[in-house]
């Protein structure tokens, strides 16, 4: 079963399409294990209301992929919920290629990687990985911090119209020509979100993260046509972090098919 088909499954299951982003402010490297056991102390307060965890640099770079990561990903796929690494890929291909086979040896089951690198000698060896081992890959598309614009939002010449567009369109269009398990929009730009969501229709689901402390609202997103949400540290650094991720999981619940 593919990823995308995967995460559409245990979203179903779980009644959830919200993506826990695990990740922790810097605290002192000589406490990691307080740090994992902060980590693990989450999942298990919030596991019931979501459907996947991200991991970003906040862990990996701590407690390392094999050390302290590999711990955490095997207890995620205990609760049922499936692992995405946010490594957002972005450099040559022989280079991703160790990047991925890494991440993917160490359980993740999809990885993000930024479609600027491009396809031959860029992002083409983790797709061809990924396929062999029935993992997954997600695009970014348009990102949510307010400097986005400057990457995602120039306006290029599109390689077979020879017309402008936006480099966001130009992306989501790549995604669905390489098979890609999704794209990430940033909650923060739910016009974004429905531009390409008009592009990718039914065929790929969109990630948006950005939700709360970056401003962006669950609804608006969903209304826009996200299918799920990636939200940090509006869960991780609540009072009650799994009162938030429940109320974030009952707003999916208004997405069509969810
Ligand atoms: P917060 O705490 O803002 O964290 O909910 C969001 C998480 O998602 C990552 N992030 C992004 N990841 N594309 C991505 O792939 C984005 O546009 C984006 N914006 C935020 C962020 O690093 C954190 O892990």
């Amino acid at each position: 079963m593919s990823f995308r088909a995967k995460m559409e499954e245990t979203a179903k299951k779980k009644e959830s399409r919200v993506v826990l982003a695990l990740d922790f402010p810097f605290s002192n490297p000589e406490k990691r294990e307080e740090l994992l056991a902060r980590a693990q102390h989450v999942l298990e307060a919030v596991h019931s209301y979501v459907c996947a965890v991200k991991i970003n640099h906040h862990l990996v770079l701590p407690l390392g992929t094999f050390d302290g990561v590999q711990l955490l990903v095997t207890r995620i796929h205990e609760k049922g919920l499936l692992a995405i690494m946010d490594c957002k890929a972005n450099d040559i291909g022989a280079t991703n290629q160790v990047i991925a086979e890494y991440y993917y040896a160490a359980g993740f089951d999809a990885l993000i990687a930024n479609p600027f690198v491009g396809w031959e000698e860029g992002l083409k060896p983790i797709f061809d990985i990924a396929r062999k081992l029935r993992r997954g890959v997600i695009l970014l598309a348009y990102m949510s911090h307010k400097g986005a614009d400057e990457g995602y939002g120039q306006t290029i010449y599109d390689e077979e119209t020879g017309m402008k567009t936006a480099q966001y369109v130009s992306f989501a269009k790549k995604a669905l020509r390489w098979n890609a398990d999704g794209v990430v929009v940033g909650a923060t730009y739910p016009e974004k979100i429905r531009e390409i969501h008009e592009i990718l229709r039914e065929n790929l689901p969109i990630y948006s993260p950005g939700i709360g402390v970056q401003g962006g609202a669950a609804e608006i997103a969903f209304k826009a046509g996200a299918r799920y949400l990636i939200v940090g540290r509006d869960i991780i650094l609540a009072q009650n972090p799994s009162a938030v991720a429940e109320k974030l999981c009952a707003a999916a619940k208004h997405v069509k098919g969810g």
